[in-house]
């Protein structure tokens, strides 16, 4: 079973609403299809030592799982900024360790919806699992 984007989208924007943001106050869910059809939700949880934030994206991976889920198919991003938000760096290195073929909707307060696939758009000739297997014996 496929979620269709307007679903994935209505999770992520519910997961938004608990959003931990009193530093930055830009409020981000994620909502992480894996290959079974669950969806798993996420949000950024700031800190008062700011480098210890955690975006929506990981958040989701990390639940997702500890939740004994492994093998992803899409994620839904929603932002409170006007445009789109799309994954940040960390987050692309986290989503393709388990996921380089990742379908990435990220969304706005606009409405407006960008889709993307993770390896080919938005990492490409990541670094991941595989390439560790390549340099092994050197
Ligand atoms: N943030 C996310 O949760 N995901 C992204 O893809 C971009 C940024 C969060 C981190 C921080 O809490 C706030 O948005 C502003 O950077």
């Amino acid at each position: 079973m496929t979620t269709d984007l307007e679903g994935l989208l209505a999770r992520a924007r519910d997961a938004q609403q608990q959003a931990y943001v009193p530093y930055s106050g830009f409020r981000v869910g994620a909502a992480l299809e894996c290959e079974d059809g669950t969806v798993v939700e996420g949000c950024n949880v700031e800190n008062a030592a700011y480098p210890a934030t955690i975006c929506a994206e990981r958040t989701a991976v990390a639940a997702a799982v500890a939740a004994g889920h492994r093998r992803f198919r899409a994620i839904a991003v929603i932002g409170s900024g006007e445009g789109p938000t799309t994954p940040c760096g960390m987050c692309r290195q986290v989503l393709f360790e388990f996921a380089p073929d990742l379908v990435v909707h990220a969304a706005g307060a606009d409405g407006g919806t960008a889709t993307y696939v993770l390896g080919r758009d938005l990492l490409p000739d990541g670094f991941g699992p595989r390439r560790l297997d390549a340099g092994q014996g050197h």
